[in-house]
């Protein structure tokens, strides 16, 4: 592994131009669970029963109760972890260009990261399924369920549901930096889900050399990652920026 991060570091040490791609994995250490693999969300509840744009707009209240209110309980306690703060050491170090997420808990902004892309949307903000005004999550009453805005439409989520479409901005933008980059960092994402899981593979065609970190194997694992860091992102991250900055003080 010290070896592996040592190379990961001498490639990023000398980039141009670094992306990142993360998934839930990278909040995890921030208290926030996965929606796969042990302890995933996605164990305890259905998506396609309560995550589905089609069972929200059949029945919003049971969504808000079994999947949006929970999630409000969960992200309102979770904070920064030493993933999102090496982030931001990388932006200010001058490596890190952009963040493409697929997070909705907006602690990559929260940590400092400039410019972030949030291909599933930003869960700190509701949006009115009748008249499209967008409200602070902490502002919204949540006596009644579904709440609802002051024109009387139902509040959503500012993020997509499953059969939902990406905004168009988010993905032309990622298309863009994953073509453009030369290093992608591929951190805490299963690579399951569709079109983010895509980037890694316009990066790759594009010769970008790709670094994963992860503490399982994932579908790039074998194909894709050209370096594969088997871990946990809190611990990963910081060591390969400390490494990084070695590099910088020496030359
Ligand atoms: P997943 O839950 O599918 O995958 C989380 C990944 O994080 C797994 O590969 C884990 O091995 C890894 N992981 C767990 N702990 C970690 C740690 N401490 N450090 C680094 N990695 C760790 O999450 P995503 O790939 O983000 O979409 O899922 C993609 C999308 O599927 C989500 O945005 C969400 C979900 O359905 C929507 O809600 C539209």
């Amino acid at each position: 592994m010290s070896d592996l991060i040592e190379r990961a570091a001498d490639i990023l040490a000398k980039a141009k131009y670094t992306v990142a791609l993360t998934g839930a994995g990278i909040s995890v250490e921030s208290g926030i669970p996965p929606f796969r693999g042990k302890g995933g969300l996605w164990e305890k509840i259905d998506p396609m029963k309560y995550a589905h744009i089609d069972a929200f707009l059949e029945d919003p209240e049971t969504v808000w109760d079994v999947l949006i209110k929970n999630m409000k309980m969960v992200l309102d306690k979770a904070r920064p972890n030493p993933a999102h703060t090496s982030l931001v050491d990388l932006e200010r170090l001058g490596l890190l260009k952009t963040v493409i997420t697929q997070n909705v808990d907006g602690l990559h902004q929260v940590a400092g990261n400039q410019d972030v892309i949030e291909f599933h949307g930003n869960f700190a903000w509701q949006r009115c399924q009748t008249c499209d005004q967008v409200i602070a999550t902490a502002d919204v009453d949540l006596t009644h369920i579904p709440p609802h805005c002051s024109c009387g439409g139902i509040l959503r989520p500012d993020c997509i549901f499953f059969g939902e479409m990406i905004p168009p901005e988010a993905l032309h933008r990622s298309q863009q930096v994953s073509a453009a980059c030369d290093v992608m960092l591929v951190i805490g994402t299963s690579a399951m889900v569709q079109p983010a899981a895509t980037m890694p593979f316009i990066a790759k065609d594009n010769g970008a050399v790709v670094v994963e970190i992860n503490p399982e194997p994932t579908p790039l694992t074998n194909h894709i990652s050209n370096l594969p860091l088997l871990g946990d992102a809190g611990t990963v991250l910081p060591r390969l920026v400390a490494a990084v900055e070695q590099r910088r003080d020496a030359s």
